[in-house]
């Protein structure tokens, strides 16, 4: 007998087998504008001052005055947070970063040891750290922390990334998102002091490194990471994203080469400057 399977089942099923496929966002057919909607109030631009030399970081070509507005915003409330967890709680009320308007749960920041000797700065969340609040835990992050362990760096990382909202359909980051998060990662560099850097994936190594080469070519080698006012540097070191060995598993072999010349460098008692 052909019985009628319940709606509530098949949709759930229908979900189950969109997720597995990767559809992970609802979009519209049509662009909403959240600023007319009055959901997104772009930050009050920087108070002018009557100074010759520019301001530290100036709005990219074609950025939108709300971006130099946004970054100097950015820069105060980072600059205010005197630990991680208020770093943590300034980045969730911000609200100049307009991923935080286009569907995020909420703002994932970091996860680790607030004293780590290593930083690594992936990309954005996903749709699992979007829906747990922390980096790097859906299959991409297990992966990444097997990584670390078999390099015996479990317990000795902080783990964040270049923007704290997920990006919705997972679609690329623009250069704003990141330049207008940019004071944030910045800011938790400082307070966690590290020793070095990995920068996990391209989007990660070019944002930090401003380079515009592909991650193929960067990976595994040291770069000099600085900060915006100069006043900090550290040894960086692209790699490839866990992501990416999930779909090209061969090419874990040149990320634990990437790793072990890391923590060579890092366990090394001079740190090898
Ligand atoms: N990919 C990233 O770059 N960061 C995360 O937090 C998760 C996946």
């Amino acid at each position: 007998m052909n019985q009628a399977v319940p709606f509530d089942r098949v949709a759930e099923s229908l979900l189950a087998f969109w997720a597995e496929a990767g559809v992970d966002a609802m979009l519209h057919d049509t662009p909403v504008d959240r600023i007319e909607a009055g959901k997104f109030v772009p930050a009050t631009p920087p108070e002018k001052k009557p100074l010759a030399a520019p301001p530290p970081q100036q709005p990219r070509a074609g950025a939108g005055p709300d971006v130099a507005g946004a970054i100097a915003q950015a820069r105060q409330l980072a600059a205010a947070a005197g630990d991680l967890e208020a770093l943590k709680a300034a980045i969730a009320g911000f609200d100049g970063c307009s991923l935080k308007f286009e569907g995020a749960r909420q703002a994932v920041f970091g996860r680790g040891a607030a004293d780590a000797p290593l930083l690594v700065i992936g990309e954005g969340p996903g749709p699992e750290e979007d829906a747990r609040g922390e980096p790097f835990v859906g299959r991409a992050g297990q992966l990444l922390d097997r990584m670390l362990a078999g390099a015996g760096l479990s317990g000795r990382v902080f783990i964040t990334n270049t923007v704290f909202w997920r990006p919705p359909g997972n679609r690329p980051l623009s250069a704003q998102e990141q330049a207008v998060c940019q004071p944030f990662v910045e800011r938790a560099i400082e307070l966690i002091s590290p020793k070095m850097l990995l920068l996990v994936g391209a989007p990660s190594a070019k944002a930090m490194l401003k380079r515009d080469e592909g991650i193929l070519s960067m990976r595994g080698r040291w770069f000099e990471w600085r900060s915006e006012s100069g006043n900090l540097e550290l040894p960086a070191m692209p790699t490839l994203h866990p992501a990416f060995l999930l779909r090209q598993p061969a090419a874990k072999k040149k990320a634990w080469s990437d790793l072990l010349t890391l923590t060579e460098r890092l366990d090394r008692p001079d740190r090898g400057a």
